[in-house]
């Protein structure tokens, strides 16, 4: 397993990332891949997202549309040979692995884990306890507290259970808070209270003590009231000895808006706490048709977030929401938003990949 292992190098590496990374994002990703400079005849295998970010110390990863892995081999092959960890995008939510109470469905899942020890990838387990994407029996049942405490604690039991030791990070607690810092007004928080949160740590811990364990959010990439809200959360839970071991921090951000260009500031204070990092949902909307000065400042949103992992030496894994613009659920939810990966719908990779590859390189060490 692939530890947190940048060392106080890298720190100084990531300096000059502050400065040079945005001049560099626009030369072509091509250069790297034509393998080592000076070396006559030298013939290295092309240099991966994946291979990259091992030199620099962490994994790169990105969310997997189980539909498309089963029946687009271009996705297949990219899935399997640009990254070094992998995220079920829907598969391992509660609505597809438990889709009638107390009968499972592991089979979109299983197919993940198989390919990614096929592939020599992690998997981050997405997620154990949201107030989305919930069954219909969950949703529309009326149950009494007791009775929704141990649904959840069965839930988490069995399906952590089920992937035991197949798992590197579990996204246990997704979504918990609103904007202002205040928890969300879900299902479980009305019924079972704020304490829903320590328990589902508890729970999960009890069924594969080795798995890192995260609580997950969005909107949180910067210093603001929800952040600081899950800081104090987190810094609550580690008093009472909850197994809480990361922070994820899920990165959806949009060109029309300010990028975070103090989530390093953020990320420090959740390392200072002995906590490991991650970006786990990295994607970059864009008003749709996305011009090219739009591209740049995608690629640049990309680079804020990587910058902020590459530093905090606890953050130990770089996901992408998903990697072509052919599967994405941005223009979903958001109408006329979109192009928000960093391949477009034909896997040509965008300036937001170059990006990604020469802030790499220059966390590496490499030129
Ligand atoms: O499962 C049904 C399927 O039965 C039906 O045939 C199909 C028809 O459209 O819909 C399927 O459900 C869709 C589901 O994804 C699985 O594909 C839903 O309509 C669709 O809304 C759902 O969207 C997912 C969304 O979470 C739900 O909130 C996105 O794919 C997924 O990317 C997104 O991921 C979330 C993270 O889990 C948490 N953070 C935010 C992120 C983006 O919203």
């Amino acid at each position: 397993m692939l530890k947190p292992i940048r060392s106080v190098a890298v720190g100084a590496a990531a300096a000059v990332l502050l400065v040079s990374a945005f001049t560099l994002s626009s030369a072509s990703a091509a250069t790297e891949d034509s393998g080592r400079r000076g070396g006559k005849g030298h013939s290295a295998a092309p240099q991966t997202l994946g291979t990259l970010g091992q030199k620099a110390g962490l994994r790169i990863g990105t969310a997997v549309n189980a539909t498309a892995l089963a029946e687009d081999a271009p996705y297949r092959a990219k899935v399997a040979g640009e990254f070094s960890s992998v995220t079920a995008e829907n598969a391992m939510k509660w609505e597809a692995v438990e889709p009638q109470r107390g009968t499972y469905d592991w089979a979109a899942a299983d197919e993940l884990v198989d390919f990614a020890k096929k592939n020599r990838q992690l998997v981050r387990g997405h997620t154990l306890v949201w107030h989305s994407q919930l069954p219909a029996w969950l949703n529309n049942g009326d149950f009494t507290a007791e009775e929704l405490r141990e649904i959840l604690h069965q839930h988490i039991t069995d399906q952590v259970t089920h992937f035991k030791g197949k798992i590197w990070q579990w996204d246990v607690v997704n979504e918990a808070f609103n904007e202002d810092g205040t928890l969300r007004d879900s299902i479980w928080l009305r019924k079972l209270g704020p304490g829903y949160i320590a328990d589902a740590f508890r729970w999960a811990h009890e069924a594969d003590p080795r798995a890192r364990l995260f609580i997950n959010d969005y909107n949180i990439e910067g210093v603001n009231a929800k952040s600081t809200a899950l800081h104090e959360l987190v810094t609550g839970l580690r008093e009472q000895r909850v197994p809480v071991h990361g922070v994820g921090i899920q990165g959806h951000l949009g060109v029309q808006y300010s990028a975070p260009h103090d989530i390093a500031d953020n990320m420090l204070r959740f390392d200072r706490l002995g906590l490991e990092t991650a970006i786990t949902e990295a994607d970059v909307r864009i008003p749709m048709p996305a011009d090219s000065t739009e591209l740049e400042a995608q690629a640049e949103g990309y680079g804020v977030l990587l910058r902020g992992c590459l530093l905090t030496p606890g953050c130990n894994d770089f996901t992408v929401w998903g990697f072509t613009d052919t599967y994405s659920w941005v223009p979903d939810t958001f109408p006329g938003q979109g192009a928000a990966n960093i391949f477009d719908a034909d896997y040509a990779p965008k300036p937001a990949y170059s990006t990604l590859r020469q802030t790499l390189a220059l966390a590496a060490g490499r030129h």
